[in-house]
């Protein structure tokens, strides 16, 4: 079978990796990969947002099964455009993308439906957002309706602040269009915890949870970033609590989806907030997280494409999804001033010995060599039986792992650690 895997990312590389380990699977084309990918999958250098390019490279070389990673080319529609030319795909339709694309959607979706998310008004007019904050309780959180590289979430410690950010987006357009609409909503408190699903319209097949580590600096210091580290499971997810999710959150978004005749198929993930009032959405994505993937996909005991194809068919109630009893750790590791500006083009040495473990990010090959090409350059995973031994493993592959400029943080896992010992 010739699959096509859509993205650049670390989360790619889990998923190619996994994909790898069916011997069904005879080719993998990664659009456009990266650099750390080539023993894995096949680069070619069509971007992830050139829709009309995936869907012709996807005819011309007869690709059996196509899966869409990043959240852009779902919401441009790349399922969609894949499924006119015939071609099988993992990932929902650009109608059901919607759910992350837009957040004044999710938010009406899961208040006309009941579902528990922090308290909330929508903008599309910058006086009204800052009539509004005149009054509103702070903290308060300022969400840009549209896709903004992760970057659209500004938590407002002051009502001065709030009025900046609102302005940033409404007057200055700082994320584009995704700016024009935003959603102005209650501060929560409470651990998050990660929970990727499979769902495929008719059952939600939830993955081991996890934690993300999203701040740059160790203790949870500087800025946010797309993720610096996960954990898998999340110690704070206890099974009761997995369960109100189930019959609170999880069925209840399917079948919402279901009503608005968006049926989603694919990678639903619920960014959760275990608040003092009961778990509650912080946000919803339409695709697998990332550097959750790196940690929840090693967990995963069954064959990665024998699900994805279930999901594709609307079988997933027949297929046995089983998970290890074990932990997994991942550490990314990045170019030192990431988030913000960083240089690129060092060269990567990566030992045989932990290549396995290593799901590569920003890199690039020139003349036989790797060189870093990005923020966050690659993720060092360890599965353990225990989340300490996790821990352990993931740092001792990380010392052996080198580049210019690199830095990660060191504390990965130690609050959900805290977490088992409370
Ligand atoms: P998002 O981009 O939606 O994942 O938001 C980024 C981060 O902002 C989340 O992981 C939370 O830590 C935080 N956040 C988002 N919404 C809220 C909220 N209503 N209350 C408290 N923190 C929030
Ligand atoms: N790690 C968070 C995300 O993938 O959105």
């Amino acid at each position: 079978m010739k699959l096509l895997v859509v993205g650049s990312g670390g989360r790619e590389h889990a998923i190619i990796k996994k994909l790898n380990e069916n011997p069904a699977v005879t080719e993998i084309f990664a659009l456009p990969g990266n650099g750390g990918m080539a023993a894995d999958a096949t680069c070619v250098n069509i971007k992830a947002t050139d829709i009309d390019g995936i869907v012709n490279f996807a005819v011309e070389n007869a690709v059996d099964y196509a899966v869409v990673a990043p959240d852009d080319p779902l919401v441009l529609g790349c399922v969609d455009a894949l499924n006119e030319k015939g071609i099988p795909c993992f990932g929902p339709k650009a109608n059901a993308a919607i759910i992350e694309g837009s957040k004044v959607f999710s938010k009406d979706l899961m208040k006309k439906y009941g579902i528990p998310t922090a308290r909330y008004e929508t903008f599309n007019d910058l006086n009204a957002a800052l009539a509004y904050l005149e009054t509103a309780p702070v903290p308060t959180v300022i969400k840009a309706d549209g896709l903004a590289l992760g970057k659209g979430v500004v938590i407002a410690e002051t009502r001065d602040e709030a009025k900046a950010a609102v302005v940033s987006m409404m007057q200055d357009k700082k994320f584009g269009k995704s700016g024009e609409n935003i959603v102005i909503e209650e501060f929560l408190t409470g651990p998050e915890v990660s929970v990727l699903s499979f769902t495929d319209g008719n059952v939600v097949v939830p993955m081991v949870s996890s934690m993300d580590h999203k701040r740059a600096g160790d203790n949870d210091t500087g800025l946010n970033t797309g993720g610096m580290g996960t954990i898998a499971p999340n110690p704070y997810y206890t099974a009761d609590i997995a369960a109100e999710c189930m019959e609170t959150i999880f069925l209840p978004t399917m079948n919402a989806m279901n009503a608005e005749g968006r049926t989603f198929q694919g990678c639903l993930y619920f960014g959760l907030m275990l608040t003092p009032d009961g778990p509650k959405v912080i946000e919803y994505n339409c695709r697998f997280g990332d550097p959750e993937t790196q940690v929840v996909l090693p967990l995963l005991k069954s064959d990665l494409l024998t699900v994805m194809q279930a999901v594709t068919n609307g079988t997933l109630a027949d297929c046995d999804v089983k998970f290890y009893d074990k932990n997994a750790c991942c550490v990314v590791m990045a170019s030192e001033g990431y988030p913000v500006s960083y240089e690129k083009g060092f060269e990567m040495t990566i030992p045989a010995e932990t290549a396995p473990y290593v799901y590569v990010a920003g890199a690039t090959l020139k003349d036989g060599k790797l060189l870093t090409n990005g923020g966050r350059v690659l993720g060092v995973t360890a599965v353990e039986d225990t989340l300490p031994a996790a821990i352990k493993t993931a740092y001792s592959r990380v010392s052996t792992v080198s580049f210019g400029n690199a830095f990660f943080r060191h504390d990965i896992g130690q609050r959900a650690l805290r977490a088992l010992e409370e």
